[in-house]
């Protein structure tokens, strides 16, 4: 049974927000991977990222059902910048799908991961010879195209067939926040207009690179499925092909007031619009990414100062330096105390972080209960970017990642110490 603790007046509760299968016990303690969430921050200290592992698998399995149920001859593919860690590239090689990686960083973790080369796909506006060169000789299964360089370079790295996709532009601006959209005309990723057809003529008369078919990405946190529609319907316009790469974008959700479509909402339209323009012998890739990893991560934080007056300030020992979500894309989240969920009379607080600018700012107007130094905050939704853009703001040390289920947890990154901040001193 789920607690009413917390309930919003839509009837919600933030435990929804929480990986599914999270409780809260009979203190009141959340409950998350069969653990309770002031335990692990008692053991890993804080800032921490908590993962469910068995609700992520779960989140694989969801994406990987859905495709495969739909368009048999497809491959999920982890957009894998939404979460760059090893143990993560782990998972998504033992639930059997694909990751696709932007450059020589994402790419050696995966292969020290052990994800088949033959299902890495690499991309990148402005991918360097030597990560060409690194892709090449790991023998990925796709070289994604984004530029005429992308195709000077790999014919002159390149000895045997390698198969190749062309980023195009759909010309699709998605409604979502402007630094994060990419499928509008304009856009620096991909190719567009007649650009497109000279690079197809090109790739189609080498004699090193195989053009397999075309990609594209039209952006990211998408709450609406039409776009896609309209993208998959562009993206055939380009051409009849073997492949096509549909990128990802599906929004998560933050906040209970968020309402993204399901996986296999997002999969039925693009199935649909696959299945009206596109060819039925045609192999599809799809790369979620924020999707697949968000809704199974949680931050927890510890309370350092609160002030009271008008905001009242909870102040805590991370912010911008693990969470950029809110300062570069205006992303809302949510948080409660990890042993007391709010009330419907619990005031409201701004929760703000550590770092030296007004704009370290984690959540506006977040209703807590009695806050007081040491409480352990928890904000959930956080597995996906987060742990990607973690800094050194103000020398803060970035956070460990442990991954729990079942009752039990395991750290798979460790947090940075003060020496590593010396580390790279020459
Ligand atoms: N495929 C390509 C080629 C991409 O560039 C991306 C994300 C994805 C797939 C996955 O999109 P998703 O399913 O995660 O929406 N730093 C920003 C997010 C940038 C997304 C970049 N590309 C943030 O923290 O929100």
């Amino acid at each position: 049974m789920r607690s009413e603790a917390g309930s919003d007046a839509d009837g919600g509760s933030i435990l929804d927000l929480f990986p599914r299968g999270s409780s809260v016990d009979s203190e009141g303690e959340l409950v998350v991977g069969g653990l309770r969430l002031t335990e692990l921050a008692e053991t890993y200290g804080t800032p921490a990222y908590v993962v469910d592992e068995t609700a992520l698998r779960s989140q694989v399995a969801e994406f990987r059902t859905a495709m495969s149920s739909r368009w048999p001859n497809s491959l999920v593919c982890f957009a894998s910048k939404a979460f760059p860690c090893t143990a993560g590239y782990a998972v998504m090689a033992d639930e059997g799908i694909g990751v696709d990686v932007a450059g020589g960083g994402e790419l050696t973790m995966a292969l020290r991961a052990g994800v088949d080369p033959s299902r890495i796909v690499v991309h990148g506006n402005a991918k360097t010879t030597e990560e060409l060169a690194l892709a090449v000789q790991a023998k990925v299964g796709l070289i994604v195209i984004d530029n005429f360089d992308d195709i000077d370079r790999l014919e002159s790295l390149v000895h045997s067939e390698q198969p190749v996709l062309v980023r195009v532009v759909p010309g699709v601006r998605p409604d979502t926040h402007e630094a994060i959209a990419t499928g509008q005309h304009g856009s620096k990723f991909g190719l567009d207009g007649p650009d497109v057809d000279r690079a197809i003529s090109r790739l189609r008369n080498s004699d090193r690179l195989r053009l397999d078919g075309v990609h594209m990405h039209i952006g990211s946190q998408i709450m609406a499925t039409e776009p896609f529609t309209e993208a998959v319907r562009a993206l055939a316009e380009f051409g009849e092909f073997d492949v096509y790469d549909l990128g990802g974008g599906l929004g998560a959700r933050y906040t209970r007031a968020d309402h993204p479509p399901s996986v296999r909402a997002w999969v039925d339209t693009l199935v649909d619009a696959a299945e009206q323009y596109l060819p039925a012998r045609a192999r599809l890739l799809v790369e979620p990414g924020r999707r697949l990893v968000a809704e199974s991560g949680l931050t927890l934080y510890r309370v350092v100062s609160v002030k009271r007056g008008t905001p009242s300030f909870v102040a805590v020992d991370g912010g911008m330096g693990d969470n950029l979500e809110v300062s570069l894309y205006d992303q809302p989240f949510e948080a409660t105390i990890a042993n007391r969920l709010p009330t419907r009379d619990s005031p409201v607080f701004d929760l703000v972080g550590r770092h030296c600018e007004s704009g370290d700012r984690l959540i506006q107007g977040v209703a807590l209960s009695d806050p007081v130094v040491g409480d352990i905050i928890a904000v959930p939704v956080t597995g996906a970017y987060c742990f990607t853009m973690s800094n050194n703001y103000n020398g803060a040390r970035r956070p460990p990642v442990v991954f729990c289920g079942d009752g039990r947890h395991r750290p798979v990154v460790r947090r940075e110490t003060y020496e590593d901040l010396l580390r790279r001193d020459i």
